[in-house]
């Protein structure tokens, strides 16, 4: 018996192929086999809002002058944005008590700190590392400090600027901070200025060029490396040891683990948790 497909164009084999190979080629993501069925819901969407009638039409569209525009939206098809407010609140917990405290004594005496939400979904990510570094420094408004919020997805990104949630997306939060931090719009629940204005957003590619001069004193990267391949994995952890500060944090998701060179770049440090040493960066190609 053969399984049942979505209903809607089908896939050949060979417009499979060709787009999973873009998809690879962008963002490093894997599209195996077994991605087939999701990829043709979730893209026949796409068609349908392009009036396209089938996947031949799609691939042309790929190859032509909208091409470059059409492979962020193929992205942001294909992206899994599940996220949390708090989600593994075991880092932020790691965050608020051990790593902070020490580096907001620096700012105080005007150090720089710089945070880097890697992967940031709709932002929920970036906005409760922004929650727990106002509970540890209520004033980090009045210094240099800031949480940079990046996402391949443009749509991701949009969404986190816009800061706006629902209450059910805010139950991970303390009642408290959501009184002080939010208030409620029309649209939804809306983050105040206050904790915006710690908060930078932009569309990034894990694999693509970065246009940081300076070193991040910690580093979210969570649930997003789990989609690469092994090498395009290792790579990134090797460039994060580069843009790490000696004695960073990098944070990394539930199921991952840094592997290959990078590694001997960080202790652990706790659950996903690892520090930098003093170890050389790895050379990447
Ligand atoms: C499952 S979400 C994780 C969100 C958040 N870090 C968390 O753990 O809750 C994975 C995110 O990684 C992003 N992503 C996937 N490939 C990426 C790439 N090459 N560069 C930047 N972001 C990427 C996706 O767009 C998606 O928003």
């Amino acid at each position: 018996m053969s399984t049942p497909s979505a209903p809607g164009p089908q896939l050949s084999d060979v417009q499979f192929r060709k787009i999973a190979g873009l998809v690879y080629e962008d963002s490093g993501i894997i599209l195996s086999e077994a991605k087939r069925s999701l990829l043709m819901a979730r893209l026949n969407r796409r068609l349908r809002a392009l009036s396209l009638p089938d996947y031949g039409a799609y691939c042309q569209r790929l190859d032509s002058r909208d091409g470059p525009d059409e492979r962020r939206h193929l992205l942001s098809a294909i992206t899994t944005n599940v996220t949390a407010f708090f989600r593994e609140n075991h880092h932020f917990q790691s965050l608020a008590r051990a790593i902070l405290p020490p580096l907001v004594e620096q700012v105080r005496r005007g150090r720089k700190l710089r945070i880097w939400s890697a992967a940031c979904s709709s932002g929920e990510e970036a906005y409760s590392i922004a929650l727990t570094l106002l509970e540890v420094m209520p004033d980090a408004a009045r210094h240099d400090a800031l949480i940079l919020a990046t996402d391949i997805d443009p749509e991701m990104v949009d969404r986190a600027e816009r800061g706006v949630f629902s209450g059910e997306a805010l139950k991970p939060v303390a009642p408290a901070q959501v009184k002080r931090h939010f208030h409620a719009t029309q649209a939804g629940v809306e983050a105040s200025a206050e904790i915006r204005g710690i908060m930078r957003f932009a569309e990034l590619n894990l694999h693509g060029d970065w246009p940081f001069s300076g070193r991040f004193d910690v580093i979210f990267c969570r649930n997003a490396a789990i989609y690469f391949d092994g090498p395009s994995r290792r790579r990134l952890w090797s460039r994060f040891a580069g843009a790490i500060e000696p004695g960073g944090s990098l944070y990394i998701g539930h199921s991952e683990r840094l592997d290959g060179p990078a590694s001997a770049c960080f202790d652990v440090a706790g659950t996903t948790h690892y520090r930098r040493n003093l170890h050389p960066v790895p050379t990447t190609t």
